[in-house]
């Protein structure tokens, strides 16, 4: 027993390791941080009291929201010298990599700030982190379209300030939409913690071992790329954009006998869950954010997202996706969202990542802080060759 919740024997012996921050009830279809609902969180507070919360326990008061906004606004600039590194990358590199390269490189222009044993220092790293990671975030993405890098504008809240670095150039007034701004903070705050999803358990592992956090953040940004965990928003949109070139809604029909035909690996992108076996709730606040951000910008007709009604409509109903408890996820309406807001899609990810570094980072702090933690060590199920002896090389 612990506190409010028991846990049977049976699902500790699974579990990789105990934790305050985070609570999904997967067949409810739950999902807390720090004990406060999703849905609550993501209408009454903004991003950063989420990270707040997050990294704390608590939410702040305006005293504490005002000091730690103030932390983040003085971290929000990167160190000159790491504006060259991007040179170092093609202009067609994909984000996920430049911010793999980007994020670990940290390591090197903080270095005198980073004995993990030091709470002071886990701190300063935690807030740099937050602060810069909108930051290398649009600047990727300025490098990969060519044009100069903003300076992040300190007088924006923090989503405002990231637009801003993505769209805004040095020859004309840019003042980001507040509409696409709130959405935008919403985004993050559904992506911003998730238990021990793979690439927290990247971080947890790799941190275990006392790695420096920038090297075990860039090491939780590479497992969040693949297509079955963050990457799923931009292969959603892929699979949406695929499905239009081949004829958009009369085409559905083919798509769904292809997903379901046992000898094919196409799957419904953005739909399934390790853990959800009952609608993602991030999912219905992303579909809301959704219908918000497209009646702003005068598209609710526009076919991929009618595209992407129709698909839920199916899964919904079908019996393959029903037997199989595979509702959409919070990757399914995300993509449609950034699309409508402008955001590349090879940038998602990225969004992604720059969201959820708040909760690698309070789930790192965590296992750092606990007295009883030792290196991670997963075992295997060994299958290979039983003991046999080496044969010269002349008798094989
Ligand atoms: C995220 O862990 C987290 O918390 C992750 C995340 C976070 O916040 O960190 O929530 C973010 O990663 C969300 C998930 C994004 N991924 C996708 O949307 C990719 C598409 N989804 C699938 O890859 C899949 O659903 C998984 C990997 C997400 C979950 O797979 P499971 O739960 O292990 O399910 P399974 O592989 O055991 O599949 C069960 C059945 C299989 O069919 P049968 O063998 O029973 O015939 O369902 C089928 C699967 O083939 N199936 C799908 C499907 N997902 C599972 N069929 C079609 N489309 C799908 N999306």
């Amino acid at each position: 027993k612990t506190g409010a919740f028991t846990f049977d024997p049976g699902f500790m012996s699974t579990a990789a390791c105990k934790s305050s921050i985070t609570y999904i009830d997967g067949d409810k279809g739950e999902l807390m941080y720090r004990g406060y609902p999703i849905e609550q969180l993501a209408v009454n507070c903004d991003y950063l009291e989420t990270c707040y919360l997050l990294k704390h326990g608590e939410l702040p008061s305006k005293a504490q929201y005002d000091d730690f906004t103030k932390t983040v606004r003085e971290h929000t600039m990167v160190h000159e010298q790491l504006t060259r590194l991007y040179q170092g990358f093609r202009r067609d590199a994909h984000p996920m990599a430049i911010l793999v390269g980007m994020v670990g490189s940290l390591s090197a222009y903080y270095q005198d700030s980073l004995d993990i044993s030091n709470p002071e220092h886990r701190t300063i790293a935690a807030m740099r982190l937050i602060a810069k990671m909108p930051t290398i975030t649009a600047m990727a993405y300025k490098y990969t379209i060519g044009e100069p890098f903003m300076y992040p504008r300190n007088d924006l809240d923090y989503s405002s300030n990231f637009l801003h670095m993505m769209f805004a150039t040095p020859c004309e007034k840019y003042e980001p939409n507040p509409v696409l701004a709130r959405a935008l903070d919403r985004i993050l705050i559904l992506h911003a913690d998730h238990e021990q999803n793979a690439s927290t358990s990247t971080v947890r592992l790799s941190g275990s071992s006392g790695a420096n956090p920038f090297a075990c953040i860039a090491a939780g940004i590479a497992c969040l790329w693949g297509p079955a965990h963050g990457g799923a928003n931009e292969a959603c949109l892929v699979m949406l954009d695929d499905i239009m070139k081949q004829g958009g809604v009369e085409k559905i029909g083919e798509f769904i006998a292809q997903v379901k035909d046992k000898n094919s690996s196409v799957k419904l992108m953005g739909f399934g869950h390790r853990v959800y076996k009952n609608y993602d709730p991030r999912a219905k606040l992303m579909r809301e954010t959704c219908h918000e951000v497209l009646n702003e910008l005068g598209l609710q007709d526009d076919p991929m997202f009618k595209l992407a009604m129709a698909l839920e409509k199916i899964a919904l109903e079908d019996e393959y996706f029903v037997s199989r408890k595979l509702y959409p996820n919070v990757d399914f309406y995300s993509g449609i969202v950034q699309k409508a807001m402008g955001i590349p899609v090879s940038l998602f990810t990225g969004i992604f990542a720059m969201a959820r570094t708040i909760g690698w980072i309070a789930q790192w702090n965590e296992m750092i802080g606990d007295p009883e933690q030792k290196i991670g060590r997963p075992r295997q199920l060994y299958t290979g060759a039983p003991r046999r002896d080496v044969k010269p090389m002349a008798f094989r």
